[in-house]
């Protein structure tokens, strides 16, 4: 650890038994809540905005102003629910986060529905993640007995009854409107926006769904108060967040750090890319964001530096391969996950990827056709901006980017397979 780090969230991640409430309470555990509710709900929302956090889901949407649209004159029941069905992929930030320290994000749970006035939250969390899902219940049980939820909660009146659900996993529930589908005991499949969940969300009542990085923030930022977050990270993009490095990198794992760090700060943290090998692209959240390569190892890594370049930060997921990769079939492996997790409900998805998968299929085997490319392109045009939910977008991302900065590999594959450019057994990954 270096002083380019700032652990917060993930400042009590090696303690023995992190996450159990005592040894949470030992590290001042539950005094933001504490402060909190001693606060009116009104100057809790305020504290979020003005600290600048945004939402750590992908989208960055500034987590207070989305808590200011929860309209209190409506008379229906409020609530909060917590996006945990982290499914991007690369990205695995939110599940060593519950899993070391579930106070954490119970304590930002606890906070967040006193802002907004809910007495129901949700953490809505991966079906495969059953160790998350009994560690987060075992936390919640815990904060019950304490008397930091159920009724009464601290003797201030607040009541909240906390929920950890089980999704069946699916990606796409991991977006918010399937989320609340599901959550509601239907098949998952994303709802028109407008209305926001905000507005009409779960059981068409007024609903805040936040990521669970998001959400563990807020502790932190009621106790250190906003001035504390916003004096980390850059102009627009504040605070501190967790990257997660994987791929060809010699130390992968999750790295707590101000807002804008750069790639090339974050490899030296982890050991550079694995020894004798190079760069030679990287995806700065997941795979539903515009790859990039060994020339943007300095931009900052913040909403608006990642955006100069044609890219977006998404889940700040930090895939990177190594010259030994093969384009084409990253771009495949990564568009078949696409297609198979197509809920099916609009065209241009459904159809559109599986075939941008026909088409990749055979360019990885030296097999495709004149005109492929332009093929490729076409079809990503077409889904783009006309599928119903950014599943589709996130699945023509990989593919734009990957020809506008690799073309020849695609040119190559009508005559030559990926694997004889790039055999397997050079890459551990692809
Ligand atoms: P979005 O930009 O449409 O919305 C972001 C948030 O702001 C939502 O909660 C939405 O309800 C709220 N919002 C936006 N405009 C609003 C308005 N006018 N009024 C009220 N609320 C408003 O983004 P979306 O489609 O929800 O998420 C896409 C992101 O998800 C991508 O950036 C991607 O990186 C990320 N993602 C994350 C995954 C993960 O595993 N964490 C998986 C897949 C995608």
């Amino acid at each position: 650890m270096t002083d380019v780090l700032t652990p917060v969230l993930s400042a009590n991640w090696g303690d023995e038994r992190a996450w159990k409430l005592h040894n949470y309470e030992r590290r001042g555990g539950y005094q933001a809540l504490r402060k909190a509710l001693a606060m009116e709900p009104s100057a809790v929302v305020a504290e979020v905005k003005e600290s600048g956090l945004r939402g750590r889901g992908g989208a960055g949407f500034p987590t207070g102003m989305k808590w200011s649209f929860i309209p209190q004159n409506n008379p229906n029941p409020k609530y909060l629910v917590v996006n945990a069905d982290e499914s991007e992929p690369g990205t695995c930030k939110d599940i060593p986060l519950m899993m070391a320290s579930p106070h954490t994000l119970v304590e930002g749970v606890i906070i967040a529905s006193y802002a907004i006035r809910a007495s129901h939250a949700f953490i809505y969390c991966r079906g495969e993640v059953l160790h998350v899902i009994r560690r987060l219940q075992q936390a919640v049980r815990e904060a019950y007995s304490a008397g930091y939820a159920g009724k009464n909660i601290l003797g201030t009146g607040f009541d909240l009854e906390i929920v950890v659900h089980a999704g069946a996993g699916a990606y796409i529930c991991g977006e918010e409107t399937a989320l609340l589908d599901s959550l509601e005991g239907r098949r998952g499949q994303p709802r028109l926006r407008p209305p926001f969940p905000a507005v009409a969300g779960l059981y068409a009542c007024p609903t805040v769904i936040n990521n669970v990085e998001s959400i563990a923030s807020v502790p932190c930022i009621i106790g250190n108060g906003a001035e504390w977050f916003s004096s980390m990270g850059t102009e627009r993009s504040k605070g501190m967040t967790i990257y997660s490095l994987s791929g060809h990198v010699a130390r992968p794992g999750q790295f707590e750090a101000p807002m804008g760090i750069t790639l090339r700060e974050l490899l030296d943290l982890s050991g550079g890319m694995r020894e004798g090998h190079q760069m030679k692209f990287w995806t700065p959240g997941g795979s539903s964001v515009p790859m990039l390569t060994d020339a943007h190892l300095d931009i900052p890594l913040d909403y608006e530096g990642v955006a100069s370049v044609k890219s977006m930060l998404g889940t700040k997921a930090l895939q990177c391969f190594d010259e030994t990769t093969s384009v084409v079939r990253t771009v495949l492996r990564w568009t078949e996950f696409y297609k198979h997790e197509s809920c099916g409900k609009c065209t241009p998805c459904r159809e559109g990827t599986w075939w941008l998968v026909q088409i990749l299929k055979r360019l990885e085997a030296g097999k495709g056709e004149e005109g492929d490319i332009e093929k490729l392109l076409d079809l990503c045009e077409n889904i783009l901006g006309r599928a119903f939910c950014a599943l589709g977008d996130g699945a023509t991302s990989p593919i734009t980017s990957g020809i506008q900065y690799f073309r020849e590999e695609f040119e190559a594959g009508m005559h030559t397979p990926a694997w004889e450019l790039f055999p397997y057994e050079r890459s551990s990954i692809f």
